[in-house]
């Protein structure tokens, strides 16, 4: 253990923890969200979620990972023997993520090289239903799509490529590389974005209120969501990262300068995104709310609606859109794919190699699955329950065991007050001793009260069961059977001494 990787300078770590963040969230999911949410009223609870969860559970994962140094599951150990099985659950939750996650960038890759041609031609959605996809009805697993077959091979290569070579040479690098050149090409898609005709219509409506909206549970369950996966907390990704980080770190800062990034590429994602629907609706004659949609279909059939209206560079612009949104989920699926990599070496004391082989191995075999015909819905279902009760239910635990079970806040608090420019106040504190746990309690009786009500997406009842809830409850049985395993080697139950070097 005392060979334990670290980040080599202060600026790898904080590249690789924004390029975590910053991912297919900010750029598929954020801007849907948040106009199917009231638009300009999403903005309250979402701002709420960030500054009363977001951010001081970012805080909390980082200084965790720092204190204790390992994976999740041994840094639960370490702060109480019975708690190891909270962090294979959040793992767990990050192999299935990564199982989709990993299918989406495919999309994105097939849908760079489209760019070229403009290949969906004059109507995008039945290109991408059917050309593309070949869907059939929720349920059925139809056949291996070759389109999507063959880019997933690449992302995995190039994914596990760089895990193989490790934290310094393989993740830093990458993220060195990935996320400046991710911010030029977003830029340049904005710019181009807010010059187009109509550009403002789309931003107005974008930021539009729909305050009717703002006491809809549903609207805040939306928030902390996005918040959760756009921040990469509670699936086990800071700690993992955190746990490379030299001993003098500073874990405040740092966190407060990630989740800035963040939210800023976020908003930026959603403001591009908001004009060019402006200028789509404006060439089509529609209302925006008639052009707007949500994950999926926004990006891989409304934007290249967009593109075949643009006046000029048209191909070079989706080619532009596309890649971005490649190297945004390339990077959060490196660190997505960390985590049981770290948690895999810590407990079974097989080496990096190995570790990257079998648990990146099994997910790529899995993520095949949904690169079938039934793919699409099948990544719909399993994405919709594992955030819900897979990522916020995890965070939710996560914050109760830390406050209340565990007691560690004041301790937490300390390592990383002692090690940090900026001191934890009370805000950092009631954040997780009430507000959180109160609201996202609160939040996730309502949201299980709706779901078992009413079948998510409109689903038969026992496709969400078996694509849905079991994969979601399923993550949980695989917390406590990877937890109760095997014991853990002595030598591990000591937090090793730091040998490496700060910058
Ligand atoms: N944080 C990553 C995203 O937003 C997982 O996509």
């Amino acid at each position: 253990m005392e060979n334990r990787p670290q980040w080599g300078t202060r600026a790898g770590f904080i590249l690789a923890a924004v390029g975590s963040a910053v991912g297919l969230g900010n750029i598929w999911r954020f801007p849907g969200v948040a106009y199917e949410n009231g638009g300009g009223a999403f903005f309250f609870p979402y701002l709420f979620a960030l500054l009363t969860a977001g951010i001081p559970i970012l805080i909390l994962e980082f200084t965790i990972g720092h204190k204790y140094r390992g994976s999740a599951p041994l840094s639960y150990f370490r702060m109480r023997k019975g708690a190891e099985w909270i962090g294979w659950w959040q793992l767990a939750v990050s192999f299935v993520i990564s199982t989709y996650y990993a299918v989406i960038i495919a999309w994105a890759m097939s849908y760079a090289y489209f760019s070229l041609s403009k290949q969906w031609g004059d109507d995008p959605l039945s290109f991408l239903v059917g050309d593309y996809l070949k869907v059939v009805d929720a349920g059925q697993v139809g056949s291996i799509v070759p389109g999507v077959f063959l880019p997933l091979v690449i992302v995995w290569v190039i994914t596990l490529g760089i895990l193989f070579k490790g934290v310094k040479k393989g993740i830093e690098v990458a993220n060195k590389i990935f996320i400046p050149a991710l911010v030029i090409l977003f830029m340049v898609i904005v710019v181009r974005a807010l010059t187009l005709d109509g550009a403002v219509d789309g931003i107005n409506a974008f930021f539009k209120p729909d305050w009717s909206q703002i006491f809809n549970g549903k609207v805040w369950v939306a928030a902390y969501g996005q918040i959760f996966f756009s921040l990469s907390i509670a699936f086990a990704i800071m700690i993992t990262y955190s746990s490379y980080l030299p001993k003098k770190s500073d874990i405040t800062n740092n966190a407060f300068i990630t989740a800035f990034a963040n939210s800023s590429f976020e908003l930026l994602a959603g403001i591009g995104v908001f004009a060019a629907l402006g200028f789509m609706a404006m060439q089509s004659g529609q209302p925006i709310d008639q052009v707007v949609s949500k994950g999926v279909i926004l990006a891989f059939a409304v934007f290249p609606q967009i593109i075949n209206e643009l006046p000029a560079f048209s191909a070079a612009f989706g080619v532009l859109f596309f890649v971005s949104l490649t190297l945004a989920g390339l990077s959060s699926l490196i660190s997505i794919v960390e985590t049981y990599v770290a948690g895999v070496q810590d407990k079974f004391n097989v080496s990096r190699t190995k570790a990257v082989a079998i648990g990146g191995g099994l997910s790529a075999l899995i993520s095949v699955l949904f690169a079938t015909q039934g793919g699409l819905n099948f990544l719909d279902s399993a994405d919709a329950f594992i955030n819900n009760y897979g990522v916020a239910l995890a965070g939710l635990v996560e914050v109760v065991f830390i406050v209340w079970v565990a007691k560690e806040l004041k301790s937490l608090q300390s390592h990383a007050d002692a090690i940090s420019d900026i001191r934890l106040g009370s805000w950092w504190v009631i954040s997780l001793k009430y507000i959180t746990p109160i609201v996202l309690g609160i939040m996730m009786v309502m949201n299980i009260m709706t779901d078992i009500k009413t079948s998510y997406g409109g689903y038969p009842v026992l496709f969400n069961v078996y694509s849905g809830w079991l994969v979601a409850i399923g993550a949980i049985v695989a917390g406590f059977v990877f937890a109760n395993a095997k014991k853990w080697d002595k030598a591990l139950y000591e937090i090793p001494e730091d040998k490496g070097v700060s910058k």
